[in-house]
């Protein structure tokens, strides 16, 4: 399958050819204020990135394609049944890093660059794709793009999902120019996916113990996320009385303090990283709290068990207020076991590099539920993610770039 020996000039440059392709794409979104990203489904920013990803795409002359539910393909050959499939996304949490998400899809467009310049012609089709919304950092949920391509995410529920201002998905995709109206499980895009690998920055520092630049995941722990409503009533922060008040901030407090507590008795970790009060007066007694919870452990029954006491724990707490809490359930992902064949070649291809767990979602993680898929982690310094603070050396990129090739040179003649 291989036509010819690389030039050495196409080797060398991808040193270079990474450091150009990064740093135009770290203009992209960055909150200069906190050195943040804050790419944002359908918003303008992420209209710049889904931009450069198909112009990406022109440059190499890969057809592009937008799938019913705003997930972006690249193809290297033309659209088939199982096609080697790579990528990942390129929005972001609220500040995020400049690394989760885009390290994947950079590292897809450069290992095809590679391939191409040793002369590799694959056995199959591959793609470079960018999941639409994959932080659900706008819209609430995650991963949409890859849950409404499997038929995991009901289509009428992702059209009517609100953000910060009350905009709806769908406006906000029609306002991008897309037509939401044909969102939904699509059996046509999911069948060009015969296998799927995702690299990805790691969230946490293991490779870093363990000296490897680049390590394979084994496993994505169950992940869900929780609104608790805590509703009571509004009053005068001076004039109501301490008895007379019906404070939901007072409940939330406390359930917040649980999460904490109850979770490291699991060995579980619970996060209420959101909040909106209000009416958000420094003067003013709220009149509601909405928090949102984010749980996860290695196994489900843990996770269930854990939001149950945490859920129990609320409701005791907004009684003793006289005030009252709703809990919805608004996201789920059961845990992941990545494919033991896929994991299997990747060692003998990569020559044993080292496994691990995470406990960060990915449309990989979705996608493991009908099709095989696998997952690259490249070394993180910080050990840090979701936060500016989020790093990979660029060395360690390009090492990334080098296995993911690797990878799907040889899973391209299976
Ligand atoms: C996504 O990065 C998540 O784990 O929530
Ligand atoms: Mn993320
Ligand atoms: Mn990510």
């Amino acid at each position: 399958m291989r036509q010819a020996a690389a030039p050495s000039s196409v080797e060398g440059a991808l040193d270079g050819q990474f450091q150009r392709t990064w740093e135009f794409l770290a203009g992209i979104g960055r909150n200069g204020r906190t050195g943040g990203y804050r790419r944002f489904a359908w918003t303008a920013v992420d209209l710049e990135l889904r931009a450069w990803f198909a112009e990406q795409a022109s440059q190499r002359g890969m057809d592009y394609h937008c799938d019913r539910n705003g997930n972006q393909w690249a193809w290297w050959g033309a659209p088939a049944t199982g096609a080697l499939v790579t990528g990942s996304h390129l929005d972001s949490v609220p500040d995020g890093g400049v690394y989760d998400g885009p390290l994947g899809v950079v590292s897809g467009f450069l290992a095809v660059d590679l391939l191409r310049a040793r002369g590799v012609e694959p056995g199959r089709p591959i793609a470079v794709t960018n999941f639409c919304d994959e932080e659900g950092a706008r819209f609430g949920v995650a991963c949409i793009g890859s849950q409404l391509l499997t038929g995991v995410l009901d289509p009428d529920r992702a059209r009517g999902l609100r953000d910060v201002d009350g905009h709806t998905l769908a406006e906000s995709m029609q306002r991008a120019g897309a037509d939401p109206s044909t969102m939904g499980r699509d059996d046509e895009a999911l069948s060009w996916i015969g296998d799927f690998v995702e690299l990805h920055v790691e969230q946490g520092q293991r490779l870093v113990h363990l000296g490897a630049a680049v390590g394979v995941a084994t496993a994505i722990w169950p992940h869900g996320r929780w609104r608790f409503r805590f509703e009571g009533e509004a009053n005068h922060a001076g004039a109501t009385r301490l008895v007379d008040r019906r404070d939901p901030m007072l409940p939330f407090a406390s359930t917040v303090l649980a999460a904490r507590a109850l979770a490291e008795q699991a060995g579980a970790v619970a996060t209420v990283g959101k909040v909106h009060v209000v009416p958000n007066g420094t003067n003013a007694i709220p009149s509601r709290v909405d928090a949102w919870l984010d749980s996860r452990a290695p196994d489900e029954t843990t996770v269930a068990d854990l939001v149950a006491a945490i859920t129990t724990t609320a409701q005791r707490a907004a009684s003793s207020a006289d005030t009252t809490v709703e809990v919805t359930r608004e996201s789920y992902s059961p845990v992941v076991d990545f494919d033991a064949r896929l994991r299997n070649r990747i060692h003998e291809v990569l020559g044993g590099v080292p496994e691990l767990p995470t406990g960060a979602g990915h449309d990989a993680g979705i996608l493991s539920a009908r099709v095989p898929t696998a997952m690259l982690f490249v070394r993180n310094p910080t050990g840090v993610s979701h936060s500016p603070a989020e790093y990979a050396s660029a060395v360690d990129c390009v090492a990334g770039v080098r296995a993911l090739a690797a990878v799907l040179e040889d899973l391209s003649c299976r």
